[in-house]
């Protein structure tokens, strides 16, 4: 059963710049391993979003709820409640420059707000519910050791400050054009078989809430 205030067992998160392409596809590959589970997703596009970038201006520091002057102004806080309430939470992102693109960077760094209530020890945040994170990264280079390493730690240390653990990310390599990930039959039974296990995961938590 979906969690109160957000309408589907897994939230999947597609990051990419570029619509139709493979994070794209690799999101509605996750949605249809979820729906194979038995469990609901719900795909979330971030460049259908506004989000502003952080002003370094420390006030979420200073404020009793570690709030944001830029709260209300963009959209920002409507996907941050998705992250707080979801059961489960997956990206779908490809990697530029070894990291994650700028709009999702920009909504990171925007979370600093949460970084702080941890950091002050704010009930709200410290009860929020730890629940598990999925990360599937599409990248156009076919080779280099440290590819993923930059956008998986961003995520890792983004996410935790919501009680969410990121699992090991599914790292794709050598797909560039934008249907290489749907030409390409192994990526995308990996893919797949994430989104299965995300879906498990869900029910898993459900019934053990
Ligand atoms: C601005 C930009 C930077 C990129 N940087 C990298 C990179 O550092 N390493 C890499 O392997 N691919 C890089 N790529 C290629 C993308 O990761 C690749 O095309 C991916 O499939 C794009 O995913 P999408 O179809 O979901 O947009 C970059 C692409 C763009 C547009």
């Amino acid at each position: 059963m979906p969690a109160e205030g957000f309408d589907a067992d897994v939230a999947i998160f597609a990051c990419s710049h570029r619509a139709g392409g493979n994070s794209d596809a690799a999101a509605a590959l996750l949605a249809s391993g979820v729906a194979q589970a038995g469990a609901t997703a719900r795909v979330l596009a971030l460049r259908d979003y506004s989000v502003l970038p952080c002003l370094a201006c420390r006030a979420c520091a200073a404020h009793g709820q570690s709030r944001c002057v830029l709260a209300g102004k963009d959209q920002a806080e409507e996907l941050f409640a998705v992250l707080m309430r979801a059961p489960v939470v997956l990206f779908a992102s490809p990697i530029y420059f070894y990291a994650l693109p700028s709009l999702c960077k920009t909504w990171v760094d925007r979370s600093q707000r949460f970084w702080e209530a941890r950091r002050k020890g704010d009930p709200w945040v410290l009860t929020l519910r730890e629940r598990a994170a999925y990360a599937c990264f599409v990248a156009g280079q076919p080779t280099g050791q440290k590819l993923f390493d930059g956008a998986r730690l961003t995520l890792k240390y983004f996410l935790v400050n919501f009680g969410l653990a990121l699992g090991e990310p599914l790292g794709l390599r050598g797909l560039d054009g934008r249907d290489d990930l749907a030409a390409n039959a192994e990526a995308s039974r990996l893919v797949l078989q994430q989104g299965r296990e995300a879906g498990q995961r869900a029910l898993e938590a459900a019934h053990s809430a």
